[in-house]
């Protein structure tokens, strides 16, 4: 079983939980943690922070008492981790904007890694985190704490946006890239429970019908999707 190697945190209730060993995944996939015997049996998708040579990191948000379990891992704990699951955002040869909001900045920092040279634009509705890891990963980094991350993006010049975050901040940057030609990529929140697109817990409608936010997302293009309250909250 793999084994924790830190879990640190970063904010209030915002940890970052690394577990050695040699792990796959492409930017905007997540894997199904579990880091206890009991209740709750469910295990909690998490998107990959970031994968180094030696382990992979998540980024979590202690937020129910999955999450609460996870925040009592130490160093030299095992862990249950499946995966990759999930469509990740796509490979884009050009300039891209991430534009992420709270705990929808946590898969951002492995696409600004994967990326060659991407934008990072970060909002925070109080005390920011992991920026120290962004600037490393990303050609720049905008923070915005209080305000509205969206006004900071002139999508003039990028081939692509990358989001994740709260759905009202994704709706605006969907407006604002509206006839800009400019395409946007969401990575969806649903709850889940098999992870890998056998229970439809976590169904969506799109365009092109009903879709499993676990095995057809998390990440869609914009216009397919109606970002609506039926989607979790970053
Ligand atoms: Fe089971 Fe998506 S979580 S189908």
């Amino acid at each position: 079983m793999p084994v924790v190697t830190s879990n640190r945190k970063l904010a209030s209730d915002v940890f970052v939980l690394e577990v050695e060993g040699r792990f796959e995944g492409q930017m905007g996939q997540f894997y199904m943690l579990r880091g206890w015997d009991d209740y709750p049996l469910l295990s909690r998708p998490i998107s990959i922070h970031d994968i180094g040579p030696n382990g992979i990191s998540f980024l979590y948000r202690v937020a129910g008492y999955g999450t609460e379990r996870l925040a009592r891992l130490e160093a030299g704990d095992s862990i249950g981790l499946e995966g990759p699951f999930g469509n990740g955002f796509p490979p884009i040869d050009g300039k891209v904007a991430l534009v992420g909001g709270g705990m929808g900045t946590a898969p951002l920092l492995y696409a600004a890694k994967q990326l060659k040279a991407a934008d990072a634009y970060l909002g925070f509705s109080r005390e920011p985190f992991a920026l120290e890891s962004f600037e490393q990963a990303a050609a720049s980094v905008k923070v915005n704490v209080g305000g509205y991350i969206v006004d900071d993006l002139d999508p003039s010049g990028y081939d692509a946006v990358f989001t994740c975050g709260p759905l009202p901040m994704m709706r605006a940057l969907a407006k604002k890239l509206e006839g800009t030609g400019v395409p946007l990529y969401v990575s969806l929140e649903k709850r889940m429970a098999c992870g890998v697109g056998a229970c439809l817990v976590c169904s969506c409608s799109t365009k092109h019908g009903n879709r499993k936010v676990c095995a057809d997302g998390p990440v869609f293009r914009a216009e397919e999707v109606e970002l609506n309250e039926e989607f979790d909250v970053h």
